[in-house]
């Protein structure tokens, strides 16, 4: 098969499509022809060699994508040969074929092309792994999603307003706000112009947002902490702009405040398969209602994967950027 191979930590120059063998099917998983592929950030650390595949995990890149089931492992029942599905990878989505453990495999919702299917499997199960089975965002409670224009942002906006919660987000531009703003977002706030803690103070008449979806890391984690109400929970999925930064303790007393961090990839099979069983309980229904829908900016064809990571490095796009082999 064809996949795109990491030729030295680097640009994205060292991205190229490659001859390479097939991937070898284990009893538990599912062989899956690729329709569709997604980029996620981390992709461009790995690309960097700055995140290194888990043990065991493909050595291409690519933690999401849809497809067809074309061979399915000996211990597996639910799945089937020609059934349409999208997937939670460890790696190896940038290639015409994969291998993923069968609890790590979505159907295709209706309503949603199999190609348009990659752009779910990644971000509905960072989100609501986050903020909705741990930080418990409920109805009726305030959220503030920083990079409200990322892939993560546009269907963070979107669950969130189905379940009844209120969104605050941050991006670095009006045109990127309007965005926000036609997905469902209640607040826009400018991170380059405005004071986010203030603009959050000012829309919640002093009290604060009761959750943060933050992948920024240090340079807001202060900033974050001042905006949050009562018994706020901030959790951390990343740290653009910093992972290392000094705390007051007291600074979390007054307010009862909870910090979480979690990342998707390395997580146990077991775990993936949880929370993907999860995402098809309690997301599925509102993507098959049509309250949630992707949102891609661009379409690369799979030999094109640099300048696909070249458009994601510029910032420019706004929801997911899509790869077909
Ligand atoms: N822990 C996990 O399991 C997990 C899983 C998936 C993703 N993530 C993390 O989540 C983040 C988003 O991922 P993605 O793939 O959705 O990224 P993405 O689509 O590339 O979007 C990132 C966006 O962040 C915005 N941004 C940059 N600096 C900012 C700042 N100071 N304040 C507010 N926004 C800022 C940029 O837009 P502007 O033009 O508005 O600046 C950029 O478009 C990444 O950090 C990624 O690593 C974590």
């Amino acid at each position: 098969m064809k996949a795109i191979v990491i030729t030295a930590p680097g640009g994205p120059e060292v991205l190229e499509l490659q001859e390479v063998e097939d991937p070898t099917l284990n009893h538990d998983e599912v062989l899956v022809k690729v329709e569709a592929t997604a980029l996620n950030r981390a992709d461009i650390l790995q690309r960097k060699g700055q995140y290194p595949p888990p043990k065991g995990a493909s050595p291409y890149p690519g933690l999401e994508c849809s497809g067809t089931v074309e061979a399915v492992g000996k211990d597996v029942s639910r799945w089937k040969i020609g059934d349409q599905v999208c997937c939670l990878l460890s790696g190896g989505g940038y290639a015409e074929k994969v291998a993923v453990p069968a609890g790590q495999v979505l159907p295709v919702p209706p309503g949603v092309s199999l190609k348009d299917a990659a752009a779910f499997p990644e971000v509905a199960c960072t989100v609501w792994s986050t903020i909705f089975m741990t930080s418990r965002l409920s109805a009726g409670e305030s959220l503030l999603v920083h990079g409200g224009s990322s892939g993560i942002g546009t269907f963070a906006i979107q669950i969130a307003k189905y379940r009844g919660a209120s969104v605050f987000v941050t991006a670095g531009s009006e045109e990127k706000l309007a965005f926000c703003k036609n997905l469902g977002a209640d607040v826009g706030i400018n991170y380059k112009t405005e004071d986010f803690v203030a603009r959050v103070k000012e829309e919640t008449g002093g009290k604060g947002v009761d959750v943060i979806l933050d992948s920024i890391g240090a340079s807001y984690f202060k900033r974050n902490l001042e905006s949050l109400n009562y018994d706020g929970r901030l959790f951390l999925i990343g740290f653009m702009e910093g992972a290392v930064t000094e705390l007051d303790l007291r600074a979390l007393f007054p307010k009862r405040l909870t910090v979480q961090a979690a990342g998707l990839r390395t997580r146990t099979p077991e775990n993936k398969a949880e929370i993907v069983s999860e995402v098809e309980k309690n997301v599925w229904p509102a993507v098959v209602a049509g309250k949630v829908k992707p949102v891609i900016y661009k379409y690369f064809p799979l030999s094109e994967a640099a300048e696909a990571h070249r458009l994601m490095e510029s910032s420019k796009h706004i929801g997911k950027i899509l790869l077909v082999p």
